[in-house]
């Protein structure tokens, strides 16, 4: 009878053309199916004995590294322990369109084998809620970027480390984070070819408007004496810490705090060396917005395509705390309160576990690394009401919870109202299209079918430009060549993020623009790469020209990125108070601060302000408790 079954359900299989079917013994059957997840297909195979689950096999190359990934590698496990389909992120914002895909996926491929799903769907068994008490020496609260960088270094410090981190999993923004990570005078900057005197010029510039702000007009004057002696005698690559803290000046609209952009630059190099010393590698140099030279530092695959640098760079950060024998982190675990004695100074921490119990956490310093608050839209909205309505680059767990709890104990914030919106922004799913694309090359066309700014200019500047286009969005294209080359690009068009043309009046057709402008544009464009000159728009930053078919675009628009202002620091990490006095024991770094990046940040920068400030903090917090 159940060959019979067997060989009916083979059939369909075959005919629908969708799933396979077959059996293993007169027992186990296999069942799989194929569903579109997060950046491409999942593929689930389970093989059921009867009515026990034997294995289960989940596939999804595309899927986010430390999010989706996630889902892929947990779930086999979680659905063979159930024996049934679990959802172990219930109520969790996690990963959701990974987690559906997977569901789907599961429930197919029971089906294909012969099965109700309905009579596999399982609930998690929820834990017995405990509270308990913790020591340690130093608690960290967000496992992003900066959290785990400053775990690494006070571990390395040799001081015992708790992380807190209030989402299922590690990475809250840095995950995400597409471009790379700033540096100047690095080793792999070395290698590059230079061709960017205009840049250096335009920047040189534009430092004249800021002749009020001493520290742009000192730093321009060093610039200037630097580019003279370099033209003189051109030998390596030319850049130095003080154009970098120019450009993130400039960049910044001279708001920034000057010493925690010095603070920055000076230490950029030896932070990509330290990335390098973990295993780390950022080695791939290009242009990016607002930077006069090719700065920003990238990793790639095996293949040499760009990777994403979040995607990339939190797995590795994550393995390397999973390794230390004196640290540990805990995720769903919602720090709630900043514990101070009777000095004032913060000695610990309250928070909430997932079961809804208390944990305390009692420690000799505690560091703030909770991000900023650019996914708490109501906090956007009262510091800057504009901003109403619009989409969020940001993940779920970036609430500003930091911020609110330090400025309970008494903290300074600075910069609140200073939001940044990022111009590439996918226009139905929010999703984030790095503006890497731009300096390797894309152009932004209107509706209309034409260029309408520099495209590599600072990200304010850009975004204004768009939001003055007819209605509000612009076309990224690019074409096959930069796909080739970045596996960014192509997990965008495995996710169905962009249209596609085999010539550019064919891409005009799928766009809905008019062609015969848009081909104008290109040829125009392509023109200006060979000459090296923009005169429509100044632009500096030319990388190559868009010649090699098929052409492919994506809609985007801006969205909210990143939140410049946050807890006042000095440039040791320690949290000042309203008085402008430390808060003995508190530390902050990463989007939790202000100050670093002033009215803009530049692309680039946030990965370098987590490792320089989240090092700096994880040592200053080891030191102070010797
Ligand atoms: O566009 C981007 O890849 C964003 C980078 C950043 O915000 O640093």
């Amino acid at each position: 009878m159940k060959k019979r079954l067997l060989a009916l359900l083979t059939a369909l299989a075959m005919i629908l053309g969708c799933a396979s079917v077959m059996a293993e013994t007169t027992t186990a059957v296999t069942g799989t199916a194929t569903v579109q997840g997060f950046g491409g297909d999942i593929t689930v195979t389970v093989t059921l004995d009867g009515d026990n689950i034997k294995d289960v096999t989940i596939t999804g190359d595309g899927e986010t590294e430390g999010i989706g990934k996630k889902i892929i590698d947990e779930w086999p496990n979680a659905f063979i322990e159930y024996n049934g389909i679990v959802d172990t992120y219930t109520g969790a914002t996690f990963a959701g369109i990974t987690r559906e895909a997977v569901i789907a996926a599961m429930r197919q491929a029971l089906e294909n084998a012969g099965v109700n799903p309905d009579d596999f769907m399982r609930e998690m068994e929820t834990e017995e809620a405990l509270d308990v008490v913790i020591d340690s020496d130093i608690v960290i609260i967000g496992a992003g970027g900066a959290g785990m960088t400053a775990a690494l270094t006070a571990s390395d410090a040799g001081k015992n480390v708790l992380v807190l981190e209030s989402q299922p999993a590690v990475g809250g923004n840095s995950v995400k984070s597409t471009g790379g990570m700033n540096a100047a005078k690095t080793t792999y900057q070395d290698n590059n070819t230079f061709d960017e005197a205009a840049g250096i010029e335009k920047t040189l510039k534009a430092a004249e408007a800021y002749a009020d702000n001493e520290a742009i007009t000192a730093l321009a004057a060093t610039v200037k004496e630097q580019w003279e002696a370099w033209q003189a005698n051109p030998e390596g690559y030319f850049d130095s810490t003080e154009l970098f803290a120019l450009d993130t000046l400039i960049g910044g609209k001279g708001l920034n705090d000057p010493e925690l952009v010095s603070t920055l630059v000076n230490n950029s190099a030896a932070a990509i060396d330290y990335l390098d010393s973990i295993g780390i590698h950022l080695n791939n140099v290009a242009a990016f917005g607002g930077a006069s030279v090719k700065r920003i530092h990238r990793p790639v695959n095996a293949e040499g395509k760009t990777v994403s640098v979040g995607a990339y760079t939190v797995p590795l950060l994550e393995a390397a705390c999973q390794s230390r024998d004196n640290l540990a982190l805990l995720t769903d675990v919602t720090a709630t309160k900043l514990l101070t004695d009777e000095n004032g100074a913060v000695c610990g921490v309250e928070a909430q576990g997932k079961a809804g119990n208390k944990i305390t956490v009692n420690a000799k310093a505690v560091i703030l690394a909770t991000g900023g608050f650019g996914a708490n839209l109501d906090m956007v909205v009262q510091y800057k009401p504009e901003l109403a309505g619009f989409m969020t680059t940001n993940a779920a767990g970036i609430q500003g919870q930091g911020i609110l709890m330090a400025t309970e104990i008494g903290a300074a914030t600075v910069d609140m109202e200073q939001i940044q919106i990022h111009p590439t922004v996918q226009a139905d799913t929010a999703s984030l299209i790095t503006e890497g694309l731009r300096g390797d090359g894309a152009i932004l066309v209107n509706a209309n079918g034409e260029r309408f700014i520099d495209e590599v200019g600072t990200r304010d500047v850009v975004s204004a430009a768009e939001i003055a286009q007819p209605d509000s969005f612009s076309w990224l294209v690019v074409d096959q060549k930069m796909v080739d080359a970045s596996s960014v690009i192509q997990g965008y068009i495995s996710r169905g993020l962009m249209l596609q043309g085999d010539t550019c009046e064919a891409l005009a057709a799928e766009l809905g623009i008019p062609a015969d402008t848009f081909a104008a544009t290109m040829d125009k464009w392509n023109s200006y790469v060979a000459e090296k000159n923009d005169p429509d728009f100044g632009r500096t930053s030319f990388a190559q020209p868009l010649d090699t078919a098929p052409f492919y675009a994506v809609k985007v628009t801006a969205g909210i990125h990143h939140t410049m202002g946050g807890l006042k620091i000095d440039t040791q990490t320690h949290v000042l108070n309203t008085e402008g006095q430390i808060i003995p024991g508190l530390f902050a770094a990463g989007e939790v601060t202000g100050g670093v990046h002033g009215g803009n940040r530049l692309g680039g920068n946030a990965v370098a302000d987590f490792v320089v400030f989240g090092r700096i903090a994880g040592q200053t917090a080891a030191d102070s408790i010797k």
